[in-house]
């Protein structure tokens, strides 16, 4: 098991080929891509609020029929776990004040 990190008491562990551990009341939410008026990504937007316990397990191999919550079918799926999505960001970072206005 990695932790990936936390604040306070927030933690958040990735378990072997399973969800991740997310523990100390960590709120869960969507954020949604918003498109400009030429249908361009342009921000993100707040999505859907999850209601969440204190521990909950998110899922991580994209089976679940309850997400982003784990309901285990990462077991009959056999997910090992291995992260294939890319890490570049859909947006760029904005760079000056005037970019997130
Ligand atoms: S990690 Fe458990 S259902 Fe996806």
């Amino acid at each position: 098991m990695a932790a990936l990190g936390g604040m306070g008491n927030m933690r958040i562990e990735i378990t072997e080929n399973g969800p991740c551990r997310v523990t100390g009341d960590v709120p869960q939410s969507d954020q949604v891509i918003a498109t400009d008026s030429q249908s361009q990504s342009a921000r993100w937007r707040q999505g859907q609020e999850y209601e969440t316990s204190g521990e909950y397990g998110q899922c991580r191999c994209g089976q679940s029929g309850n997400t982003p919550f784990c309901d285990g079918a990462h077991e009959q799926a056999r997910s090992d776990g291995t992260e294939v999505a890319t890490q570049a960001p859909y947006l760029a970072m904005p760079t000056s004040r005037t970019d997130r206005d």
